[in-house]
């Protein structure tokens, strides 16, 4: 008899998913930002509902359309993001943060409009660090079972090279998986192909992956269903 759950290998699961960037207030009209088209992540989301998952998408500041029917809450800030990640975590099987973080925030968001204080006048602004989400949300699994993935977009440096970076940032996070794409190869802010190599815990290699975004989220959801199958 033919596998009801064949082409639906993630049926019965939940996958919550961030998605966009995150905008934090100076004051009641102006922020600081990041930049995120989105693209990448709505791929996933697609992909893991028509394979079947129950899908629920964070979404914060995006730059494209998401898709139809998607099941989404809307975020604004790191701390929204934060707060929503990790309630969503608790009946996730499979957690996916594709969204684009801010790394800091004004440490005080004024209630009034920030004002010129006169011509050629600059303006000091004091920054604090966001809470690091996926490093919680790896060291905060509510089972054994759990899949936690991150990404990371790394350029190389005079320090180390664009992967050396990726291998130590995915030791830092814990996440299982860690898609790495190298910035310099890839034109990965609002590209149509995208080549990624997947990182475990340990920095070691899973697997890669290049193409579409579509490609590269069916790969990552391949990653995710074979580390699942051997738990
Ligand atoms: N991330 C997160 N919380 C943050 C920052 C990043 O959950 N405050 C997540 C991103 O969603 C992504 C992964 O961590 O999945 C890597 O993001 P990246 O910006 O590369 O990592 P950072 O720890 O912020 O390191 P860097 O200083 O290189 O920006
Ligand atoms: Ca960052």
């Amino acid at each position: 008899a033919a596998d009801p759950t064949a082409n639906r290998p993630l049926a019965g699961l939940r996958v919550a998913i961030s998605i966009g960037g995150t905008r934090e207030p100076l004051d009641p009209v102006r922020f600081i930002g990041n930049r995120s088209s989105g693209r990448q992540g709505f791929a996933l989301a697609t992909e893991a509902s028509r394979r079947g998952a129950d899908v629920v998408a964070i979404v914060g500041s995006i730059e494209s359309h998401p898709p139809r029917g998607l099941n989404s809450i809307r975020v604004g800030t790191a701390l929204e993001l934060r707060d929503a990640m990790l309630s969503e975590a608790q009946r996730a099987d499979i957690i996916i943060m594709a969204a684009a973080v801010a790394d800091f925030r004004p440490a005080v968001a004024g209630e009034h409009k920030l004002k010129k204080t006169g011509p050629d006048q600059g303006e000091t602004v004091e920054l604090v660090q966001n809470p690091d989400i996926l490093a919680e949300l790896a060291g905060s699994r509510r089972d054994s079972a759990q899949v936690v993935v991150g990404f990371a977009a790394e350029t190389g440096d005079a320090s180390a090279s664009a992967i050396e970076h990726a291998r130590d940032k995915a030791r830092r996070k814990g996440a299982d998986v860690l898609v790495f794409n190298d910035v310099a190869t890839n034109d990965v802010f609002g590209a149509a192909n995208n080549s990624v190599v997947f990182l475990d815990g340990r920095g070691a290699e899973l697997g890669a992956a290049t193409g579409t975004k579509a490609d590269v989220a069916a790969a990552l959801l391949d990653v995710v269903q074979t580390l699942r199958s051997a738990r």
